[in-house]
């Protein structure tokens, strides 16, 4: 790859800002001092320095956010904040997208990243990758609702969902509930409770296969992932189906 695209992926600035960097001398390669920018190196062989600190180069980038309220799953929009505007430019650099999409006004897990390999395979229906889900409901949730998402409910355009797993935490005039899903339809679980009459007045969600929200992350707070998870999830996507 040439030098100044892999500085500028790394997120040293533009092609134009780059190529500053390597006029100030501020870069090494293998250890010689390098002012070309069109150079081709190889960043999984060989040591590049930028201002004395090593580039560690990585290809993709894997991300846990606590979404906030109010902000869309979206990479860009005319009017409304999006998840990736709350990302450090070095970050943005990556170009990131939403694995899915939580509604505006859902919070918690959203992995964001740029392995659209990835992305895809946890999108993928044939996976069945489950996503659990926090939520408030206004009405009373009873063990007849439990059964109902356990067969399948039908929703508003006549689809009929497939199992889910519905926990009781609280049974009231306010109750909160766990919800485990294994598709991801539009607005699935506040149409669920819908089919059943009932309204959803906050849903977080909390895991996607097996990565867990890390609760230490306030809304608008994220972190790449550890290798432990990011192994964890793409051994999940690669298990016979
Ligand atoms: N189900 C919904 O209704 N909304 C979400 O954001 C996610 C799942």
């Amino acid at each position: 790859m040439r030098l100044d695209k892999l500085l500028a992926n790394a997120g040293y600035g533009s092609r134009k800002e780059v190529k500053q960097l390597l006029k100030q001398k501020a870069v090494t390669v293998d250890g010689k001092m390098v002012k070309d920018p069109s150079m081709h190196v190889d960043p999984e062989v060989q040591e590049i320095y930028v201002l004395g600190e090593k580039l560690e180069y990585k290809e993709f980038i894997y991300i846990m956010l606590n979404k906030p309220p109010g902000v869309i799953s979206a990479t860009e929009d005319l009017y409304d904040k999006t998840v990736i505007d709350l990302l450090s430019p070095i970050d943005r650099h990556y170009k990131p997208f939403p694995v899915g999409r939580l509604d505006k006004d859902t919070v918690g897990l959203l992995l964001l990243t740029n392995d659209g390999k990835l992305a895809h395979n946890l999108l993928s229906p044939k996976k069945h990758v489950p996503k659990t889900y926090y939520a408030k409901i206004d009405g009373l949730v009873t063990k007849e609702d439990v059964e109902a998402f356990r067969q399948g409910v039908e929703l508003d355009d006549g689809y009929v969902t497939k199992p889910a797993q519905l926990n009781i935490i609280k049974s009231d005039e306010k109750s909160e509930i766990e919800l485990t899903i294994y598709e991801g339809k539009f607005h699935q679980v506040k149409r669920m409770f819908e089919a059943v009459g009932k309204k959803v007045t906050f849903l977080k969600r909390l895991l996607m296969g097996s990565l867990q929200l890390d609760e230490k992350l306030k809304y608008g707070e994220y972190r790449e992932l550890t290798m432990e998870e990011l192994e964890l999830i793409q051994n999940e996507i690669t298990k016979e189906e």
